[in-house]
């Protein structure tokens, strides 16, 4: 046997994280690929400027399109004059409402599972106007130039009917029951309203934030062409099966009419589904006869994507003089729109944070007319972490106690909502490491206590938080070839995190080949599978998935390799993969190479198609990743001007796949958290429902300037109950990350913020 890592043979795993299963042995680091700091493999095409993106696509004949956009925020268009932008230049044609193909509505987000739609409403189908901001025409002219001009000779008369976009006023009409993922956002055990009341030492609290828009540097962008009866689609995409799908609801088609391709994504976060401007596109590039290139503006994005709704939150926290928590209550108001599936969730977080007492959880919602809200970056646990952080800062402060040492007393056993075990749970692990590497001991718990010149100085911590998923992906392909060549294939998305690389990892681990000897397609929705891009569940989604397929063509090679090879005898489960080949797991020189089977078989390649189980250790198991944060914050006395000046987050998210991708998701997530924190916010006019600030001009976003070297550590111990023993590492840097802030800053000025974004006027 040839020594090295790559001689070492693992085990071919059975479905291991299936309840009652032994781990996957795939989530030990035989091979050398797992977690190895592997740079992205689709980075030097991106860098050349040969990663093609959705508006980058050319077809002959093609038109461009720009939008008009409705100006009020509800009633009915009642004269719509496109004569000027008719007799434009360039200008082809205009297409409103009056002469759109028919188009069905769109499924929306979690009423079907290939469901991507943001919002129900029929589109460009009548007069009517739903919120300020709705398309009411699509320009298609030669140019793209010509095409914006010409939009901004579109005249449109409305009668306006009473819109309902103040926030106050929606709340005293009446709140309704929040509704997330087919669940009630309410949960309820023991009596936490007299518990709290009776709690000797207690806080309650109330937590505002803001609306927020999606801002993916890659602007949402589609290129759409019919050939014949199929539509190709060229989309920046977090779910393309999801697209063509729901597209073919749309026109009325089979799915397969429907090619969806999204090779790159420039970021999604949530905002890269199915929104008008692809529906539009299509309907255009029908209605035309001619292929469509729609790119939203930057202000378009703000119009036609949905962002994170507004909330008002209540932490109630009752603690004994031990500082046991006996009472833990987080409840809130949210806004959101009439038809959007998904009121900003922001009490998941807290379902399995503490122990206490009793727990009172819910979310209630109120309609308002605007643009669907949908998910956008860590949904829920983004600004619910904000809220209960926070108010467990102000009770440990009110107990005396070390906010860390607070939290790790309150550290439940078993899930406190649900009553299941956890899968793992190692958040004290990331806690003690943090808090060594932070030197948080030097930290004076008495608030303006450290100066440095006019600056005032503090730190801060929370707890980071962000649940396990994984969705059904669907099937995955796997074809061997005869020179030891793997290709991959799956309907799977990569957004700028790495999504290839990884997979590519897993997939030389578990075959037992190197790294160049692995093809990962995705990104089209003609490939098997049904994944999304969502929930920070993918590489999980899509691991279980490979795993499957590599069973079967496992499977298909002993079969192949019949009572000749050395392997003859063997069952899948006594299989490991080395060197370019498998042999016996416990038994290494009973080796065939993948090259001589198929030569044997008198076969070039070997193709197999396979499906993970159900997700099943979600049944069993509260699963989630974990994280502690950590930050230092600097106030100028004279300008309340606001800097980070040092950040850690310190986390527990199972087995790391690639150090380096998970480094750059935790990174950016913690800066979204700082943006979060200190800048974001949409300026949503209640006067008439517009968003005053569509621009990156006006709405703050974190720049270079604004972030300083990011410390991210992690724990690495695998979870036992996921596919390669990883949970996500996509979302979780923006949960905990603004009560870090919040927390640094009071440390650092007496002032609590309780209102985001924490800007200077709040500080003066
Ligand atoms: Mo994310 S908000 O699940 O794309």
């Amino acid at each position: 046997i040839v020594q090295g890592a790559m001689a070492k043979a693992i085990a071919i795993a059975p479905d291991a994280w299936i309840p009652g299963g032994e781990p996957d042995p795939l989530i030990r680091h035989q091979h050398g690929h797992i977690g190895k700091p592997l740079s992205r493999i689709d980075g030097p095409l991106k860098v050349a400027g040969q990663a093609k993106f959705a508006a980058e696509f050319r077809f002959d004949g093609m038109l461009y399109a720009a939008l008009a956009y409705a100006t009020v925020a509800k009633g009915t268009i009642t004269q719509l004059d496109t004569s000027a932008a008719e007799a434009a230049d360039g200008v082809f044609a205009v297409m409103t409402h009056e002469n759109a193909p028919r188009l069905n509505p769109p499924p929306v987000f979690l009423t079907a599972d290939k469901a991507a739609g943001g919002d129900p409403s029929p589109v460009m189908q009548d007069a009517s106007v739903r919120w300020n901001g709705e398309p009411i025409a699509v320009v298609l002219a030669e140019t793209q130039e010509q095409a914006d001009h010409a939009a901004t000779l579109i005249d449109a008369t409305y009668a306006q009917d009473v819109a309902l976009t103040s926030l106050a006023e929606a709340i005293a009409r009446g709140t309704s029951p929040g509704q997330f993922m087919g669940g009630p956002l309410h949960n309820e055990s023991g009596d936490a309203a007299t518990d709290f009341a009776q709690s000797p030492v207690g806080v309650d609290l109330t937590f505002t934030t803001p609306r927020h828009n999606h801002n993916a540097i890659e602007l949402h962008g589609v290129t759409a062409a019919w050939e014949g009866d199929t539509l190709r689609l060229h989309d920046a995409s977090q779910l393309v099966a999801h697209t063509a799908w729901s597209l073919a609801q749309m026109f009325g088609i089979d799915e397969k009419q429907i090619i969806v391709t999204s090779p790159f994504v420039g970021g999604g976060f949530g905002g890269k589904c199915l929104w008008q401007h692809q529906m539009l596109a299509a309907a255009a590039a029908k209605f035309a006869g001619r292929p469509v290139r729609l790119t939203l503006s930057r202000e378009g994005v703000y119009r036609v994507v949905g962002g994170r709704g507004q909330t008002e939150q209540r932490v109630a926290l009752g603690a004994d003089r031990n500082g046991n928590l006996r009472a833990l209550i987080h409840t809130g108001v949210t806004a959101k729109s009439p038809g959007a599936a998904m009121p900003e969730p922001f009490i998941m977080p807290t379902r399995s944070a503490y122990a206490a007492g009793s727990i009172l959880l819910d979310v209630r919602t109120v309609d308002l007319d605007s643009l669907a809200n949908t998910f956008m970056r860590a949904p829920g646990e983004s600004v619910g972490t904000f809220a209960l952080e926070c108010a467990i800062d102000e009770l440990a402060e009110k107990l005396s106690m070390d906010p860390i040492e607070f939290r790790l007393k309150n550290e439940p056993e078993t899930d406190p909502t649900s009553g299941l075990p956890f899968s793992a749970r190692h958040i004290d692990v990331a806690w003690k490491q943090g808090a060594e590497r932070f030197k948080w001991h030097e930290r004076d718990a008495t608030p303006r206590s450290r100066t440095d010149g006019e600056w005032l100085v503090g730190v801060g911590c929370a707890t980071a938080t962000y649940p396990y998923y994984r969705m059904p992906g669907g099937a995955a392909r796997i074809t061997l070839r005869r020179d030891g060549h793997a290709t991959i294939d799956i309907a799977a998305h990569e957004m700028g995190m790495g999504t290839a690389t990884a997979q590519t990892q897993v997939c030389a681990e578990r075959l037992g080949l190197p790294l160049d000897a692995i093809t990962f397609n995705y990104g089209d929705s003609t490939l098997p599978g049904v994944v999304l891009a969502g929930g920070s569940q993918q590489t999980a989604s899509i691991g279980a998935s490979v795993i499957a397929a590599h069973r079967a063509l496992v499977k298909e090679l002993l079969r192949l390799a019949g009572n000749d090879s050395p392997l003859a005898g063997l069952k899948p489960d006594d299989v490991a993969s080395r060197d370019g080949g498998i042999c016996k797991a416990d038994e290494e020189a009973r080796f065939e190479s993948y090259t001589s089977i198929l030569d044997r078989a008198k076969r070039d390649t070997v193709s197999v198609e396979a499906s993970p189980p159900m997700p099943m250790e979600l049944m069993h198991w509260s699963m989630h990743s974990h994280g502690a944060m950590f930050c230092e914050a600097r106030v100028n006395q004279v300008t309340g001007e606001i800097r980070i000046s040092r950040f850690l987050g310190s986390f527990d998210c199972g087995r790391i796949i690639n150090a380096k991708t998970a480094a750059s998701q935790f990174r950016g997530g913690i800066i979204m958290g700082l943006g979060l924190a200190l800048m974001e916010e949409t300026q949503f006019d209640e006067r008439n429902g517009r968003i005053a600030n569509a621009s990156l001009a006006e709405y703050h976003v974190p720049v270079h300037m604004d972030v300083p070297e990011i410390d991210v550590i992690w724990t690495d111990i695998a979870d036992p109950h996921t596919p390669m023993g990883a949970r996500g590492v996509g979302e979780i840097g923006i949960t905990g990350t603004a009560a870090a802030v919040a927390n640094a800053v009071y440390n650092a000025t007496g002032n609590r913020v309780r209102d985001l974004p924490i800007t200077l006027d709040k500080l003066l």
